[in-house]
């Protein structure tokens, strides 16, 4: 098939519009000529025979004339074994790779196939005379951990009957496996890798189930409080520097997935970096191995160009969807996703949109809720089940919970944990404000005894709030053990410290038992003579708490420290 070509008309920062001929579409790849080098761009609008091409790198030297080459194809990723452990720019570049071919200074125009050709240990699963359709497995091949499942090119239409298969042994990824003809013998050949137009969802699933089973953080306020369910979303709204990276990367080690894939978009260069260095080394509290076996990064620093951070949101939840294929639990963790917005809002001033609130596109809304519905719980053709959860940090200038970005992502996602300066100033970390976060999924504690606590937290804080004014003198001591218990529950179980090697992660018996132990306390009819003995009493309570929330889950000291706290729980009555 020919190629359809153009030549560039204008160039306005890496919006170039081309001149076309015959028909192209939308989301279409084009390639711009420069010389040697070819430059990679993505069609986003249409207009008679112009066409605006984003372009993902810098466009500089790009002149009037240049000829652009289209390629027929979609913006779009490979799927194949060897995606886990990967670590990718937005475009699917696996960035170690392209720094060892570029060195220190990435190259203009240098595209890497995003999986390597190497040894796979394959099993088929079908025979020959098999009829498959899009999706079926037709063999596995050990990735890692994970039995990762060779399956028909999920764009074929119709069915195929297999025609030849290789028997098991060991295969490149891209060595032709099967081949398979359709009803009118036209054949196909198939290897362990095809591609997916990133923009659109994979939808081959049965039915798509409500979210409802808990996805463990180990993270006692989400937990606990502001549960995610499996296959659910949540977003993490919070202020400049008030933690939402750290827990997120707090949530990554520590979640009950099987994989998690991280969408750094648009963060600062040294935080990459750091993203770098630091994963390869963690260990996955799970299996003891390292944690990059479970795990792909796709990263965006901000210093490079902004269409790429655009196509990284979704590069990674196209490769997230293609897990779950397989009846896998992935998460999601984008951050931030104003970054992303960010992007939007400047394609769309090139284009000359008519900009909506804060100058994003109008349709900012849309893209931001078709994001979060890539997440999902869903039943295969096969009858496992798999999942996307989906988890993106918002951080709105000055930490305005009022601004577009953050307003069109809480009309979408489940649960909202929303970080306070006010709490993270006074490092009471993770900070995310018990009072006014929410979740919609169900949790491991009962809805009841969890609302309950809620009302101690407001409690408290109303007494706290009404201390400023009035002075601790003027308040009650029936108040003031209001107040006493809504800190302690917060300095206790609320805050975690990420750094400390066992409060780093609390698995659900444990949270359960320790939050039965507070359940307890907060339903105990407490009388004091005054407020010191009040303090006396809570200050005791709140070092104890902390000391068992230092111990090993089960361990002798774990008990003994529960001992003690029973005692001093008699002593109250
Ligand atoms: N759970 C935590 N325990 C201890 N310290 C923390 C915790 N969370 C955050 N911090 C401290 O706060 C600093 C800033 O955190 P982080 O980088 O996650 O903020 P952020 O919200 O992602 O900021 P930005 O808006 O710049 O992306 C950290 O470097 C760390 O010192
Ligand atoms: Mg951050």
């Amino acid at each position: 098939m020919a190629r359809n070509t153009g030549r560039v008309l204008g160039v306005n920062g890496n919006m170039v519009n081309v001149e076309f001929d015959g028909a192209i579409a939308k989301n279409e790849v084009g390639y711009i000529h420069l010389g040697d080098i070819r430059l990679k761009g993505e069609v986003i609008r249409i207009n008679g025979n112009i066409a605006a091409l984003q372009i993902f790198e810098m466009t500089g030297g790009i002149v009037v004339g240049d000829e652009v080459e289209f390629t027929g194809e979609m913006l779009s990723v490979e799927l194949g074994p060897g995606l886990l452990t990967q670590i990718y720019d937005g475009l699917q570049n696996p960035l170690p790779e392209l720094a060892r071919q570029c060195g220190f200074f990435l190259q203009r125009g240098v595209y890497l196939q995003a999986l390597p050709n190497v040894d796979w240990e394959f099993t088929p699963t079908v025979s020959k005379g098999d009829i498959v359709k899009a999706g079926d497995t037709i063999g596995t091949v050990p990735e890692g951990l994970f039995t990762h499942q060779i399956m028909v090119p999920f764009d074929l239409v119709g069915s195929f009957t297999v025609t030849s298969i290789k028997q098991a042994g060991t295969y490149k990824t891209r060595d032709i496996i099967c081949t398979v003809e359709d009803s009118k013998k036209k054949k196909l050949e198939l290897s362990m890798v095809f591609s997916w137009p990133v923009k659109k969802a994979i939808r081959l699933y049965s039915e798509r189930l409500r979210p409802v089973e808990p996805m463990m953080t180990k993270i006692r306020i989400i937990d606990t409080l502001l549960p995610v369910a499996k296959g659910g979303t949540f977003c993490t709204p919070g202020p400049f520097g008030a933690g939402k990276t750290v827990l997120q990367h707090m949530t990554s080690r520590n979640a009950e997935v099987d994989i998690v894939i991280i969408a750094a978009c648009g963060e600062r260069a040294g935080e990459v970096v750091e993203i770098l260095k630091e994963f390869p080394e963690l260990i996955d509290p799970k299996t003891g191995r390292s944690l990059m076996e479970r795990t792909i990064i796709i990263c965006n620093t901000s210093s490079m160009p902004v269409a790429s951070r655009e196509a990284s949101v979704y590069t990674a939840v196209t490769i997230a969807e293609y897990y779950r294929q397989m009846g896998l639990d992935i998460l999601l963790l984008a951050d931030s996703t104003s970054r992303w917005a960010q992007a939007m809002r400047e394609m769309s001033g090139r284009l000359e949109e008519i900009p909506g609130e804060e100058a994003f596109p109008a349709y900012l809304e849309s893209r931001i809720a078709e994001f979060y519905e890539r997440a999902g719980i869903v039943k295969l053709s096969d009858g496992r089940t798999g999942s996307v959860t989906i988890g993106g940090t918002v951080s709105p200038a000055g930490g305005n919970f009022e601004e577009p970005v953050t307003q069109a992502t809480l009309k979408v996602v489940g649960a909202f944990h929303g970080l306070s300066r006010e709490r993270s100033d006074a490092r009471k970390y993770p900070a995310i404000d018990p009072l006014t976060s929410w979740s919609k999924y169900p949790g491991i504690i009962k809805q009841s005894e969890v609302n309950q606590m809620r009302r101690v937290l407001h409690g408290s804080h109303e007494v706290n709030q009404m201390m400023k004014v009035v002075g601790e003198e003027g308040t009650s001591i029936n108040d003031y053990v209001t107040y006493q218990m809504g800190e302690l529950l917060d300095s206790c179980y609320l805050q975690q410290n990420s750094f400390d090697p066992i409060d780093t992660s609390v698995p659900p018996e444990r949270q359960k038992h320790v939050f039965a132990k507070l359940h307890r306390l907060m339903n105990t009819p407490l009388t004091f003579e005054t407020k010191s003995d009040v303090r006396r009493v809570f200050n005791n309570l709140r070092q104890l708490l902390l000391d068992w929330n230092n111990t090993r889950w089960g361990s002798d000291e774990f008990k003994a420290a529960e001992a003690a706290l029973d005692e001093a729980f008699k002593a109250l009555g």
